[in-house]
């Protein structure tokens, strides 16, 4: 008995994909196999596969069936990050797999997703995960195949996207990424975890985010997102440099709509200081509106362009920082009283029109954001949320003519 319960634990110590999963193979209910019969592999229900234990599969880049030891207790969280090849991919696997978003005791398994030209540099990041020994990473897969990406994972993260190059507008991108994001929405639609956490961070992200959603029927609509994170994040570090206060007194900033420069960051509802008897609304505390209708905004609407001209490549490691920040929130919940930003999709309210990805104003706790509703919007306040809500309903014109959905 005892040895029978030591084998169970070495096995649950050294499986990776349970047989549920490997039993799913994709290639091996495919011609894509090269070992194998189509639909007649002999070690798909086991973690033995001689076609990816020798590289060979085509599928899947990577030894990744070779198991990990875990060192934590619990089942890992799946997570899956597309362009994982990329930039952003770079900072962002590294914090996922240190802790930063899920915390310091909770497993990840990273599904890791690029197309088949970046193989080689994705094993290479592959190797340099290895070779950080992280204690809370229980196994890595490389692939270019959506199906085997999505597989089964409890949180996706869509990096990938031809990003947005010097003097290009976003919705430039949109027909170039349309195709990607209905592909990939499917794919989650038929493989993914029935209560998986999308989070779209590939330009332009609301409408990649529209397509994803409703190319995903099955999945609930609240489960998809896209990044406004670091908006928000740019907007209180504009204030804080212009009060010069400490960041972590700068609260409740709001980003209202589209990830682009219509976006409209608002600050009437945020407030100065740690003690809740102390709080001086940002208004008062700045006392220059002409600032705060003119260059705050447009710096924090123009961030993005001026990093890209900076860089000759758009933001990285802040965009990785925003995404921690918006899932570790999403799925641990935000401190009591604070309001954070997500694009999630409009129920109506505030008069946006229901469906389309809009970032509002959020509080999120047992892995759900809630919406916050009744605030005042100012006369002021409505032109720049009908302004951002003209060009999401312009973008999603496009992006359903593309695919003809
Ligand atoms: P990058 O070019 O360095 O990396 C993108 C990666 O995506 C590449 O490795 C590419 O091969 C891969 N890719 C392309 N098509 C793919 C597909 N179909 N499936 C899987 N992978 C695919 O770009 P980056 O700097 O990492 O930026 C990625 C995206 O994020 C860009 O669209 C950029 O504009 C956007 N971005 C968004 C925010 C935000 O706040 N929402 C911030 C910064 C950047
Ligand atoms: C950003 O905001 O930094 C990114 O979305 C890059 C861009 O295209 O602006």
């Amino acid at each position: 008995m005892e040895s029978q319960n030591a084998q169970r634990r070495l096995g649950n110590i050294y499986g990776h994909l349970t047989t549920e999963e490997t039993s799913q193979c994709p290639a091996s209910n495919s011609n894509k196999c090269p070992a194998m019969n189509p639909g007649k592999c002999p070690a798909s229900n086991s973690d033995k596969c001689p076609a990816i234990n020798s590289g060979k599969c085509p599928v899947m880049f990577t030894s990744q069936a070779k198991m990990w030891p875990r060192l934590t207790q619990g089942e890992p969280i799946r997570v899956c990050v597309t362009g994982a090849a990329g930039n952003i991919a770079y900072s962002l696997i590294f914090m996922i797999a240190s802790g930063h978003m899920f915390g310091p005791k909770q497993r990840v398994a990273l599904h890791l997703l690029d197309i088949p030209p970046m193989e080689k540099v994705l094993k290479g990041v592959e190797m340099e995960i290895l070779d950080c020994a992280f204690p809370l990473v229980s196994g890595v897969i490389c692939t270019s195949e959506p199906k085997v990406a999505f597989m089964n994972v409890d949180v996706a993260i869509l990096v990938g996207a031809f990003p947005r190059q010097k003097g290009m507008e976003r919705k430039d991108l949109l027909k170039k990424n349309a195709e990607i994001f209905k592909a990939q929405g499917k794919a989650m639609n038929d493989y993914a975890s029935r209560n998986v956490k999308v989070l779209v961070v590939g330009n332009p992200a609301n409408t990649n985010c529209l397509i994803a959603m409703n190319c995903a029927p099955d999945l609930p609509k609240s489960n998809f997102s896209a990044l406004t994170r670091l908006d928000h994040n740019r907007a209180k570090a504009q204030i804080a440099q212009n009060l010069k206060v400490p960041l972590d007194t700068v609260h409740n900033v709001v980003i209202w709509g589209n990830h682009s420069a219509t976006q409209y960051p608002d600050i009437s509802y945020g407030y100065v200081g740690n003690h809740p008897h102390i709080r001086t609304p940002i208004r008062s505390a700045v006392n220059n509106d002409q600032w705060l209708q003119n260059e705050f905004i447009a710096t924090v609407q123009q961030r993005g362009a001026e990093i890209i001209k900076a860089r000759n490549s758009s933001s990285a490691a802040s965009a990785a920082w925003a995404v921690v920040n918006h899932m570790r929130d999403w799925l641990l919940g935000t401190p009591e009283g604070e309001i954070v930003s997500m694009a999630v999709c409009s129920d109506g309210s505030y008069d946006i029109p229901a469906g389309l990805i809009f970032s509002f104003p959020v509080t999120c706790r047992n892995g759900e954001w809630t919406m916050v509703k009744g605030l005042k919007v100012t006369e002021f306040s409505r032109k720049k949320l009908d302004l951002t809500t003209q060009e999401l309903q312009e973008e999603k014109q496009d992006a359903f003519s593309f695919l003809g959905i």
